[in-house]
This record gives structure tokens, C-alpha cells and sequence, in this order.
């Protein structure tokens, strides 16, 4: 079983002053996170889609999502949580209520602000992870990346060819990214804001999944406005009908 977890419990602070979290704000004719769910819904290996989204939101989220995909439509809406690790913490409680203790189902996990994830994307991430048991969507760093541990002088410049800049989908198998999130202490808690480094610290394998620079994550202001951009480049293509109700 495969099942899209789309995290969209953030508040967006950094968009600045705007009356909703980014993930509601429009894109084109649709909501950023519906660009996104529809994604996954149309993808014939996905079987079941939940979002997870803030508290006070859910109820707005559910009547987005009656206005904007076919009636019927089995998307499940929950509560995400105060930080993204217990964002996905709730995902996983809720497959686990889905489907059951012995299933061991994939879970594609999301930014919901990157409407932009392509079917490669997901078809690769579900190989990968059914393969591997783990994967990160990146793509290689094309800028040098610089470290510097005091923020006023360089330590290393690592060469640029083993450096990639991650984006998502990360794909996991759910009983072992839950069993590691259990090992967690709490000072590790505080710094992994990225499951995929909950892997990486335990040693546990990690796969690349090529990822696309137009898998653009909307942050600040800026973003949005060249998502408009590339809508416009996504909706002009033939085949880039994603829109079920508009099919
Ligand atoms: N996210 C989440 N639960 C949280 C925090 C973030 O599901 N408690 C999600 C966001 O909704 C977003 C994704 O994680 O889809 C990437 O996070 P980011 O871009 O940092 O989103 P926000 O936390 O909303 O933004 P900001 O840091 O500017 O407040």
C-alpha cells in the first residue's frame, strides 16, 4: 500500500504578512495544496492521501477541498502538529490506525508549498523506497556551497560535486521510520527538523531520487510570484492536465 502523507501544518511566517498560511493562498484558479493533492490523486500507484494540516484549519482545509476536487473524494484531512517532526509523528499514527500495527504500507511524505512535484518524482520515490526502504528527493547544488561554523569566517568549501540541496518527496517505509523516530533523545529532537537525517545519524541507507528544479518549495513572497511563472508554463503544456475536476 502506498499513501501520500502532504504536510501542510506550517503557519508560513516567512511569506510575511498575509491573512493565511501559504499553503491556502491561490494559485492561478486553485489553492497552492490543491495543485499539490491533485498530484498524487491522479498518480495510479498512490492508494490513499491524508493531509495534515494546522488546528485551527481544518475546517477550512475540508471545505477547500469539497470546493475544489470531485465530490466523493477520499482525501483524508487530520491535524498536523507544532513542529514538522510531529507533523509527520501524526501521519504515521494515523496509517498505523489506517491500516493496521503488522502493515508496513510507504509513505511518500510532501511539502504541501511544492505544487510542482512531477509523476517521475513520485513514480522514483515509490521504487526507491519500496528498493531501499528510504529515499530523498535532491538535486545537485549548482552554487559552491560554503561552510562556516562562527557565521564570519569560511571553515570548508566541500567540492560541489558530492553536494546536493534536498527538496521533497522522502519516502520511507512507515515501521522503520517509525522505529527510529522512537530512538530519538530529546536533544536530537531539537535539531532534526529533516526525517531523513533521522536515517542518516543511525547509519541507516538513505537513496537519492533525482529531484527537478521546477519542484520550486514557495517560502517567501518571491516564490509564489514565480510559481505563477511556471503555472503558466505547466498549464500551456498538453499533458499538463493535473487538474481532476478539470479534466
Ligand atoms: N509543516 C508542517 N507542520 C509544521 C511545520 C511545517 O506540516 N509544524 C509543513 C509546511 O506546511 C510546509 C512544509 O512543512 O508544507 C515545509 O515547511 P516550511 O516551508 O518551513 O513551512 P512553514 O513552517 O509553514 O514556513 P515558515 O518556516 O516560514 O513558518
Amino acid at each position: 500500500m502506498i499513501i501520500a502523507a502532504i504536510l501542510a501544518g506550517g503557519i508560513g511566517s516567512r511569506m510575511g504578512n498575509v491573512n493565511m498560511p501559504k499553503q491556502f493562498l491561490q494559485l492561478g484558479s486553485r489553492p497552492v495544496l490543491v495543485h499539490t493533492i491533485e498530484k498524487f490523486l491522479v498518480h495510479p500507484q498512490v492508494d490513499r492521501v491524508v493531509v495534515l494540516t494546522p488546528g485551527a484549519w481544518l475546517g477550512f482545509t475540508q471545505d477547500t477541498l469539497a470546493e475544489h476536487l470531485p465530490a466523493g473524494h477520499n482525501v483524508a484531512v487530520i491535524e498536523g502538529g507544532d513542529s514538522r517532526n510531529n507533523t509527520l509523528r501524526n501521519a504515521l499514527r494515523w496509517v498505523e490506525d489506517e491500516c493496521g500495527a503488522a502493515a508496513d504500507p510507504i509513505i511518500i511524505t510532501h511539502d504541501a508549498v511544492r505544487p510542482f512535484v512531477s509523476h517521475r518524482i513520485i513514480s522514483d520515490n515509490i521504487a526507491a523506497a519500496e528498493a531501499h526502504g528510504a529515499c530523498d528527493t535532491v538535486i545537485a547544488a549548482t552554487d559552491t556551497i560554503v561552510r562556516s561554523d562562527d557565521g564570519a569566517f569560511i571553515t570548508v568549501i566541500p567540492p560541489r560535486g558530492s553536494m546536493y540541496q534536498g527538496q521533497t518527496p522522502q519516502s520511507f517505509r512507515c515501521n522503520k521510520l517509525r522505529a527510529l523516530m522512537n530512538t530519538l533523545l530529546p536533544e536530537e529532537e531539537a535539531i532534526l527538523t529533516d526525517a531523513c537525517k533521522i536515517f542518516s545519524i543511525r547509519s541507516e541507507p538513505v537513496a537519492l531520487v533525482q529531484g527537478e528544479t521546477h519542484n520550486l518549495k514557495i517560502t517567501y513572497p518571491y516564490d509564489l510570484k514565480v510559481a505563477h511563472a511556471l503555472l503558466g508554463v505547466e498549464e500551456a503544456r498538453p499533458s499538463g492536465k493535473n487538474a481532476v475536476n478539470e479534466a
